[in-house]
C-alpha cells in the first residue's frame, strides 16, 4: 500500500530561489477553448502559491488528454489561462515541454515567477517512462514536487523516472492530502464502515471490491455494475447492461462477503426505461424487471435503505454513480446517495470521476471529508497497490 512515510511535503523543502518542477494534473475538460471544470487546477493552487510566495522559480508540467505522441490539439493553453486568472499573475506557456524554447523560458525564470510547459504527452517518451526524455525535463531543475495525484498511478517519465533523478523531491499539498485521506480507508477506521460502489462495470472495480470486502461492514452496490450482481443472484434484468463473463466473479464476491459477515446490499427497486435516452422512468421491484426494460437507476426504496446505512456510518467511501445521472430521469439515485454521504457525520471520502461530478451537480461541495481529484489513481490506491508516482517520491532516511 502507498503511504506518505519518507515523503517530504513541499513545506519541508527549501524551494527559495530554486528551479522547482511541479508536476500537476491539469487533465481537465475543455470545450470551445475554455476549461469547463477547473477543480483540478484549483486543487493545485495552494502548492503553486506556496512555492511562489517562497520565491521559487516554478516550472509546471502536465499531460492533457491522450494525443499519443503527436503535437495536435490538446494544448494546455486554456488551462494556463485559467491558472493565470486564479493566481492573478502571468503564466508563460512554452511551445513544447523540452527543447530550446522551453529551456530558454526555464533559464530566464525569476524568483516568484511561473511557467507552464506544453503538454508532456506530445512526446511518446512521456508515457514510455523514457530516461532520456526525463533527463531533458530535468535540465536545470533543482527541486521536484509532484502534486498530480490523478496521474500517480501512471509510470510515466515526468511522474516516475524524473523524480528519481532529483534528490530534493517531495509531494505537494494536494498529493499529500489525497494519500493521507485515502490510505486512512485502508487502516484502522471507525466503524461502521460502509463502501458504496457504482458505475458501469464490475470489471473496473474488481480490485477495489476484493480489497474492500474484507475491510468494510457493508457494501452498497448500485449503477450498472449492480445488474451483474442481481443476475448472479438469479434475477432477471431485462435488456440492462450486464457483464456475463463477470457472473462467476460476482458470485465469488457475494460468497466471500457472506463468509466474512459483510453485508452486501443490492438494489431492492430500480428505475427502468426503454433505453438510455428514455425521458421518463418507471419504478419496479428489482425482482420484477420487465423483459423489454433497461435498469438505469436505483429506486427510491433502495435510496432510503442506502441512506439509512450511510448516515449511521462512521467511515464512508463512495465511488461511482448509482445510475445514468447525466439523464435527468435517472439522476435521483445518485443525487440521493450524494446527499446521504453529505449528511453523514463520520469521515467521508468521495473517490474520483463521475461521483465527483455528481457532488458538484448536487451543490454539496464542502460537506465531505475528502473529495479525490483522482479517478483511476484513487481506485488503484484502494486496491492496496503501490502507485509509481508516490513511490518515486520516497527518500530513504
Ligand atoms: C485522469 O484523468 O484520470 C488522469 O489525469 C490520468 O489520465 P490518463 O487516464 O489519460 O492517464
Amino acid at each position: 500500500m502507498s503511504s506518505i512515510a519518507n515523503i517530504a511535503c513541499i513545506d519541508a523543502l527549501a524551494v527559495e530561489g530554486k528551479r522547482t518542477f511541479i508536476r500537476v494534473d491539469f487533465n481537465v475538460p475543455i470545450e470551445g477553448g475554455k476549461v469547463t471544470d477547473d477543480t483540478r487546477i484549483r486543487a493545485a493552487v495552494p502548492t503553486i502559491r506556496h512555492a511562489l510566495e517562497r520565491g521559487a522559480r516554478v516550472i509546471l508540467a502536465s499531460h492533457l488528454g491522450r494525443p499519443k505522441g503527436k503535437k495536435t490539439g490538446f494544448s494546455l493553453e486554456p488551462a494556463g489561462a485559467r491558472l493565470a486568472e486564479l493566481l492573478g499573475i502571468d503564466v508563460v506557456l512554452t511551445d513544447d515541454c523540452i527543447g530550446d524554447g522551453a529551456r530558454k523560458v526555464v533559464s530566464d525564470l525569476r524568483d516568484g515567477k511561473v511557467a507552464l510547459l506544453e503538454n508532456l504527452r506530445y512526446h511518446a517518451e512521456e508515457e514510455a517512462n523514457d530516461e532520456g526524455f526525463a533527463r531533458e525535463l530535468a535540465r536545470g531543475v533543482e527541486v521536484y514536487v509532484n502534486d498530480a495525484f490523478g496521474a500517480a498511478h501512471r509510470a510515466h517519465a515526468s511522474v516516475e523516472a524524473l523524480p528519481r533523478m532529483i534528490p530534493v523531491r517531495g509531494a505537494g499539498y494536494l498529493m499529500h492530502s489525497e494519500v493521507k485521506a485515502l490510505s486512512r480507508l485502508l487502516g484502522q477506521v471507525e466503524r461502521p464502515y460502509v463502501a458504496i460502489l457504482g458505475g458501469a462495470k464490475v470489471s473496473d472495480k474488481i480490485g477495489v471490491l476484493e480489497n474492500l470486502v474484507g475491510r468494510v461492514d457493508a457494501l452498497l452496490i448500485g449503477g450498472a455494475m449492480a445488474n451483474t450482481f442481481l443476475k448472479a443472484r438469479g434475477l432477471g434484468v431485462g435488456t440492462s447492461l450486464v457483464e456475463d463473463d463477470k457472473l462467476p466473479l460476482a458470485r465469488a464476491i457475494l460468497s466471500k462477503a457472506q463468509e466474512r459477515d459483510v453485508q452486501i446490499h443490492l438494489p431492492k427497486d430500480v428505475r427502468v426505461g426503454s433505453g438510455r435516452d428514455a425521458t421518463a422512468a418507471e419504478i419496479v421491484d428489482a425482482d420484477a424487471v420487465p423483459a423489454d426494460r433497461m435498469i438505469l437507476d436505483v429506486g427510491p426504496a433502495t435510496v432510503a435503505g442506502f441512506r439509512d446505512r450511510i448516515v449511521r456510518a462512521r467511515t464512508v467511501f463512495w465511488n461511482g454513480p448509482m445510475g445514468l445521472f447525466e439523464n435527468d430521469a435517472f439522476a435521483e439515485g445518485t443525487l440521493g446517495v450524494a446527499r446521504a454521504v453529505a449528511d453523514c457525520a463520520g469521515f467521508t471520502v468521495v473517490g474520483g470521476g463521475d461521483s465527483v461530478a455528481a457532488v458538484a451537480r448536487a451543490n454539496l461541495g464542502g460537506r465531505f471529508g475528502h473529495v479525490s481529484t483522482g479517478g483511476g489513481a484513487s481506485l488503484e490506491l484502494l486496491e492496496g497497490r503501490k502507485l509509481p508516482g508516490i513511490e518515486a517520491l520516497r527518500v530513504e532516511g
